[in-house]
């Protein structure tokens, strides 16, 4: 298994570019299912989780392949198997995004169930009582959805909770189902705006995207689309924490500040000066990062998936800095590991204290998940002497090659052979 080899100490400098963002290609490569025909995704990341995707669209029997754009290109007219096997779902939780276009178009799915992961339970309840409210039957059984419909009609879902890909799950089944659906609760997230523009980009008839209310008012068939993707936000704010944490002065080109306003403003309490420049944002890192308290929460709130990196930064601050994570129950797995390169965090359940030390030191250290892995590669940045990150297979299912972004920073990092 590659690891990551981080030599600390060196102030990033320069221009960075951010990818295409994971979490609105996935729904969106999720959507194609909707339409027969070929559909043009442009700028879609080479990451694990998207290569996990097509290869699931693929069993199905849908065409996935890379046009020489680097664009991804699909075509949902041959699918014959609506199903989402456990051996792809288990490597990838995002795969239950297939559930809603297969029952809108096709009338049945099987998909298996996601089960747990490491940064918790993540059920899926809200989509299946979503689908259900939409007319869909659903049993559980051996481990799988086992859902059909005659032909979906339009409902009032109203979700107990924002979720994203259970609100992404509910459009892309309300697109093709009869009369309206209206969504209500629903999560505000710029991916799901992305989604939105990608369905009405297809003919479908989506409207309040970004508001907690959604109305979709179903139409009988959908055209491919040709979208391109919006800019990760979470990679974005990960390169800027890099920026912070090495008290350096970079362009994050294609950072757009709208996608993650309360993460920006937390970064600028820690003594970061953060300026919209030419086409991205500008940040130039404290010497020392000043404690601040911080809420994750869905947005507009700070993101969850910037809450470990955050803390990466704040490990060396001047104070102690309170962090609460209300989205997932165990979000706090980089911890233990930031504990080993020196930091001084201490838990007392959704609320961790990070006390901030002077400098952290160099260790073999542990990825346990997507946005831990990178707190790691942060801390590593700053570490004085040369930090080695396991299992960095967690990072390839989110980062294109961040390795390669940091070294063309200014950065010691080099991948290993782990
Ligand atoms: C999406 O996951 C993202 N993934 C996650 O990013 C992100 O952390 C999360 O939203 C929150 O912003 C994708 O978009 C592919 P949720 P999702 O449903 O949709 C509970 C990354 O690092 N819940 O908004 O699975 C759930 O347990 C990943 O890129 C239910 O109880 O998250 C959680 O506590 C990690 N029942 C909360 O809601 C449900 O039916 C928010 O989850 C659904 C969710």
């Amino acid at each position: 298994m590659d690891a990551i080899e981080i030599t600390g100490g060196r102030p990033l400098r320069g221009e960075v570019a951010v990818s295409g963002s994971k979490n609105a290609t996935l729904p969106q490569i999720a959507a194609t299912l909707l339409a027969s025909g070929e559909s043009r995704l442009r700028g879609v990341p080479d990451l694990a989780d998207v290569r996990t995707l097509g290869r699931l669209l693929h069993h199905m029997g849908a065409k996935v392949e890379r046009a020489t754009d680097g664009s991804l290109m699909i075509d949902a007219s041959g699918v014959d198997r609506p199903e989402a096997p456990y051996e792809l779902v288990k490597t990838m939780r995002a795969s239950v995004l297939v559930l809603g276009p297969l029952l809108a178009r096709f009338g049945k799915a099987r998909v298996s169930l996601p089960g747990g992961c490491a940064i918790g339970a993540r059920p899926i309840d809200q989509h299946l009582k979503g689908l259900q409210a939409l007319g869909a039957k659903i049993e559980l059984a051996h481990g799988y959805v086992e859902a059909q419909a005659e032909r979906l009609r339009g409902a009032t879902v109203l979700f107990d909770l924002p979720t994203v890909t259970g609100t992404e799950n509910l459009m892309m089944a309300g697109a093709l189902a009869e009369g309206r659906t209206t969504l209500e609760n629903c999560a505000r997230e710029p991916e799901v705006t992305a989604l939105a523009e990608a369905l009405n980009a297809m003919g479908a008839r989506v409207l309040g995207a970004g508001s907690s209310v959604i109305t979709i008012e179903g139409v009988t068939s959908l055209r491919p689309m040709d979208i391109t993707a919006i800019p990760d936000r979470i990679e974005a704010g990960t390169l800027l924490a890099a920026a912070m944490i090495t008290a350096g002065d970079v362009l994050v080109r294609g950072a757009r500040a709208a996608d993650f306003d309360a993460a920006l403003a937390k970064m600028r309490e820690a003594g970061a000066r953060v300026t919209a420049e030419r086409d991205g944002l500008r940040i130039v890192g404290p010497e020392r990062p000043e404690a601040v308290d911080f809420i994750t929460a869905p947005f507009p709130g700070f993101p969850t998936d910037l809450q470990a990196q955050l803390m990466a930064c704040l490990s060396v601050a001047r104070g102690a800095s309170r962090v609460v994570e209300t989205v997932f129950e165990n979000r706090f797995m980089h911890v233990q590991e930031l504990s080993r390169m020196g930091a001084d965090i201490a838990i007392d359940g959704h609320t961790a204290v990070v006390r901030g030390v002077e400098k952290l030191s160099a260790a073999p250290v542990m990825a346990t998940d997507l946005r831990a892995s990178a707190s790691l590669v942060l801390a590593g940045l700053r570490a004085e002497g040369t930090t080695l990150v396991q299992r960095v297979y967690h990072l390839d299912r989110g980062y294109e090659s961040l390795e390669k972004k940091l070294s063309a920073l200014g950065a010691t990092v080099r991948r290993v052979k782990g």
